[in-house]
């Protein structure tokens, strides 16, 4: 037996103050995002700036429904929606905040596991890495360098055309 070990370096700020303005920007952006989500059901809410490679910001938020499940969060909407209107652009950095008016968000919000994995796939597709920046309502601004960071041993296509490759196999 072997024990492994991962570990991963981030950048902390004390606030959104020691950004480059440039990062400031983006998340004063993502900031005015969180404006427009449709969160009557958790009073979360969640925005995202995206800046990219042609120069573009994309922003996202969150849109709840009355059917929870089919509602999405502010960072698919966001990645989505740049990968439908701008394919060709990579997405270099993506400011992620959040607020509510039910308490004060003083810590990162980080992104749920399924964004983690859209996000992923977008970073291998541009094969460029995607700086992302999280904050709450106020307090320290985390900076991590690569989705691959945040989502140790993601699911990859290389497993999937793997699988396919044994069904057929086994059904000839
Ligand atoms: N939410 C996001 O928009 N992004 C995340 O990464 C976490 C959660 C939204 C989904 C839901 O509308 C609300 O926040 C509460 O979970």
């Amino acid at each position: 037996m072997k024990v492994n070990k991962f570990s991963f370096e981030f950048e902390e700020y004390a606030s959104i103050d020691e950004l480059t303005e440039g990062e400031a920007e983006l998340m004063r952006q993502a900031i005015e995002a969180t404006e427009n989500a449709y969160a009557p059901y958790s009073h979360f809410k969640v925005g995202a700036a995206l800046r990219l490679s042609n120069g573009k910001t994309v922003l996202g938020n969150n849109q709840e429904n009355v059917a929870y499940p089919s509602g999405l969060c502010a960072e698919r909407v966001a990645f989505f929606h740049a990968n439908a209107i701008y394919p060709d652009a990579s997405i270099e950095v993506v400011a992620i905040t959040a607020k509510t008016q039910d308490f004060q968000i003083d810590e990162p919000v980080t992104p749920c596991g399924s964004c983690r994995q859209v996000m992923s796939e977008s970073e291998s597709r541009q094969d460029k890495k995607i700086r992302i920046l999280l904050m709450g309502q106020s307090g320290r601004v985390f900076a991590i360098h690569s989705v691959e960071d945040l989502l140790p041993f993601v699911f990859r296509a290389e497993g999937l055309k793997k699988k396919k490759f044994n069904l057929n196999r086994g059904s000839h």
